[in-house]
């Protein structure tokens, strides 16, 4: 697997993505974080820039990650597939399936203490059933993903409150009791705050 450290240097897998993409959208974050959010692929601006949640999607997150005392620094932000569809399509099953094995890699190095999953995308495909997201946000489930047993929690996507003002509480809703699960603030060393500051 073309896989550095928590980086997929190269990949070649799915022909209508190498079209599409400018290049491989890896995960940022410490590769120690507590919590990981996970999306569903890059857009225009990550694709363009090379960072998970750069567009208005990002503001959006990192505001409601700012409300409750955390950095983007201080968590690990990705997503289910590295590679931008075209015309910002849904990934395709196919697709979601062949990058899979580059998130499962992530997440068993991480070994987060919570994943929170950005929308009905990758949290179907980390559940791997149907999830009404806007009823599930906040809940919290157990997620096997490959060996692993993760703690997840349903989040609403960021970009929903963009076009829906009323998925805004529940989005911010969802993002506080992820940091709280996550033990931000926790003297005990849980997930830490604003880069330490
Ligand atoms: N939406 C996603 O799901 N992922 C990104 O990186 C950006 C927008």
């Amino acid at each position: 697997m073309p896989m550095e450290g928590l980086e997929v240097t190269a990949c070649e897998r799915c022909p209508d993505l190498c079209e599409s993409r400018s290049r491989i959208v890896n995960g940022v974050g410490p590769a120690d974080a507590d919590l990981v959010f996970v999306g569903e692929a890059p857009g225009a601006n990550e694709d363009e820039q090379g960072e998970p949640f750069v567009g208005r999607s990002g503001t959006v997150l990192d505001d409601a990650l700012r409300d409750v005392g955390l950095a983007r620094a201080d968590v690990r932000i990705t997503n289910c597939v590295r590679c931008r569809p075209p015309e910002n399509r849904d990934p395709t099953n196919a697709e979601l399936d062949n990058c899979r094995e580059y998130l499962e890699t992530e997440l068993r190095r991480l070994d987060p203490e919570l994943v929170v999953t950005l929308g009905k995308v990758p949290s179907e495909h980390l559940l791997d059933r149907s999830v009404a997201v806007t009823s599930e946000a906040g809940e919290v489930f157990d997620a096997r993903v490959g060996d692993a047993t993760y703690r997840l929690l349903v989040c609403v996507h960021p970009a929903a409150t963009l076009y829906d003002r009323s998925q805004e509480e529940t989005f911010t809703d969802a993002i506080e009791a992820a940091a709280e699960l996550a033990g931000v603030g926790d003297a005990d060393g849980g997930q830490s705050r604003l880069g330490d500051y």
